[in-house]
């Protein structure tokens, strides 16, 4: 799917700064990784994308993305990032290439989902966090939780420049405070505001089933749609901004629930 150009190229005298990382590496370059790798490009970085099944796979879209993109195997993609997103299922984490990201900031935008992820004993038992997972399997790495909470179509189209009166605003989570300011000055670089919603720990507040998760960036679906009427809505239907006290707002209200999202869950309910 060709998407359309986003919002960000226009900078505003509002930006900030200019982003700290220069290289965005790419362990997954699927619905989230490829929407992450267009924004990155527009926003000026250099991407380096990597998949399961290796580099040749990905030349379409990295002709699509134009010279700022190369593909290399996961462990290439590791040590070439700035920065680097791990955005593949939850039950591959176990493959991220450990010694590659060690002394990196990674940002996982996974979710656990168990029909597709299997089950994982310590998140059903609300033990760990699906991030803290990872971040014991990446114990060398510095694991900022993000850009997981936003559907990939709206990840694309929502983003803003710095100012914009529709900027959204998308939460954060990590251990490592400059690791997560280098994710939040990432954030701000591809078009969103950033909320610190605390450590790995706390970031079951963003995760499937919580009031930040997915639904407020979205309009509400008509009702009725044919199977084919309700996939052109979701492609075509822009965002809903989410403004930074909105999301801080839905964070803080979230109550704990089975970590699988089965129960939306919201402060009283
Ligand atoms: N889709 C969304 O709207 C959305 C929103 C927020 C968060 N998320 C979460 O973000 C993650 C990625 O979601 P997605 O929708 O982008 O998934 P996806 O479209 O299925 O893409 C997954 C990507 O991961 C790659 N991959 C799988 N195993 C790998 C491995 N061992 N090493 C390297 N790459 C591997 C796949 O490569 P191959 O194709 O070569 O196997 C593919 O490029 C998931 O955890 C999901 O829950 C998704």
């Amino acid at each position: 799917m060709t998407q359309s150009q986003p919002q960000t190229q226009t900078q505003t005298q509002t930006q900030p700064q200019a982003p700290r990382a220069q290289t965005l590496g790419l362990i997954g370059s699927g619905m989230i990784g490829s929407a992450l790798a267009r924004l990155a490009v527009a926003a000026g970085l250099d991407v380096v994308l990597s998949n399961s099944r290796g580099p040749g796979t990905l030349t379409d879209l990295v002709a699509d993305l134009g010279e700022r993109a190369r593909a290399a195997t996961p462990a290439e993609a590791a040590r070439a990032g700035d920065l680097v997103v791990a955005t593949v299922p939850l039950k591959t984490h176990g493959r991220l290439p450990s010694a590659a990201l060690a002394g990196k900031t990674v940002i996982d935008t996974m979710n656990y989902y168990p029909e597709r992820d299997g089950r994982f004993a310590e998140l059903d038992a609300g033990e760990l966090t699906s991030s803290a997972l990872v971040q014991r399997h990446l114990a060398d790495s510095h694991v900022v939780k993000a850009f997981n909470n936003i559907d990939f179509r709206r990840l694309f189209t929502s983003a803003r420049p710095a100012g914009a009166a529709d900027r959204s605003a998308l939460p954060v989570a990590g251990d490592d405070p400059a690791a997560k300011a280098d994710v939040t000055r990432l954030l701000d670089a591809l078009g969103y505001d950033a909320v610190d919603i605390g450590t790995l720990a706390d970031s079951w507040r963003s995760e499937p089933g919580t009031p930040v998760y997915v639904n407020p960036y979205m309009a509400e679906r008509p009702e009725g749609l044919s199977q084919e009427e309700a996939g052109r809505w979701f492609l075509e239907t822009p965002g809903v901004p989410v403004p930074a006290a909105w999301v801080k707002e839905l964070t803080d209200a979230a109550v704990r629930g089975p970590a699988d999202g089965s129960r939306a869950a919201v402060s009283g309910d």
